[in-house]
């Protein structure tokens, strides 16, 4: 499985080989406006891409991975040497810095430390996740070589901070747009958004097919028994397909129980 550079709710690792399988065999510029942790950009590795989030302190990520990767592992290394000397008010005061800055390096040490590794943000847009007290956090120089490894990767991807219209607004016929909204059907913990207005985003989707741009759409599926699936009109794709996406470790705790998990794919071509 890919080796995360950034941890990210909602990501896509576990599809990735399957997504792959079902992605046009030819395209021009790849385009993904919710890049979230970018797992399917890796996996793909596109020579020209533009890639987006709302999230803006989640760009500003990106780009300081793409464009300075000896500099963040740098700095993430003299922010581990802090915590493991000075304890617990190390990471406070580093988390204090990054909700008045919104420093890249600071998230990046942050989400290695932070419990679960899970980047989240309340409604103001700080991060007010607690620190991992039984764990160190990732040895920098294991982190120095996945950052290098990821910033090679997408020497060619354009990132872009804002909506998911406009990061695809240069999309012509002969490109190919992946879209991994947030869930319909689950609260998200995403970053000054809860979810997307599903009219505006069905229109989206119409436009594409008018413009003629090839898309791939990942939405709700199942969960055991329990089918999420989003009623997306039927003109609006060609294919539709259950992929596997590992079982849900939330039911395993409550029930000791284990329920496939599968997500949906939509493709116009
Ligand atoms: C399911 S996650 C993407 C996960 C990603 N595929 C991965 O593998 O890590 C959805 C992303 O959409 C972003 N988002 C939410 N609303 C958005 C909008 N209106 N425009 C662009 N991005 C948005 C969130 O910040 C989040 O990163």
């Amino acid at each position: 499985m890919i080796n995360p550079v950034i941890k990210w709710s909602g990501s896509k690792r576990s599809q990735a080989k399957e997504i792959l399988k079902n992605i046009p065999d030819k395209f021009n510029t790849y385009f993904e406006p919710f890049i979230g942790g970018g797992s399917i950009l890796y996996a793909i590795h596109p020579q020209k891409a533009i890639c987006g989030d709302i999230c803006k302190p989640l760009i500003s990520l990106w780009n300081e991975i793409k464009e300075r990767p000896e500099e963040l592992s740098k700095e993430y290394r003299v922010r581990w040497n802090r915590l493991q000397n000075e304890g617990y008010e190390a990471y406070y005061s580093i988390r204090d810095d990054f909700n008045q800055t919104y420093s890249p390096a600071d998230l990046m040490f942050l989400s290695r430390t932070c419990v679960n590794g899970l980047i989240r943000f309340n409604a103001k847009g700080e991060f007010n996740n607690s620190l991992h007290h039984t764990r160190k956090g990732i040895n920098p120089d294991t982190l120095e070589k996945i950052i290098v490894d990821w910033s090679n990767r997408i020497k060619g991807t354009t990132f872009m901070a804002g909506d998911y219209i406009e990061t695809t607004a240069t999309a012509s016929p002969g490109d190919f747009i992946y879209l991994d909204p947030p869930y319909f059907h689950t609260v998200g913990r995403y970053y000054g958004t809860r979810s997307i207005d599903f009219k505006s985003f069905i229109q989206f989707i119409k436009d594409l097919n008018n413009r003629g741009i090839k898309y791939m759409l990942s939405f709700d599926g199942k969960r055991g028994d329990t089918d999420y699936t989003v009623d997306l009109p039927k003109e609006l794709y060609k294919r539709h397909k259950f992929i596997a996406s590992g079982n849900s470790s939330f039911k395993k705790v409550m029930d000791k129980e284990q329920q496939q998990v599968y997500e949906s794919i939509y493709m116009n071509y």
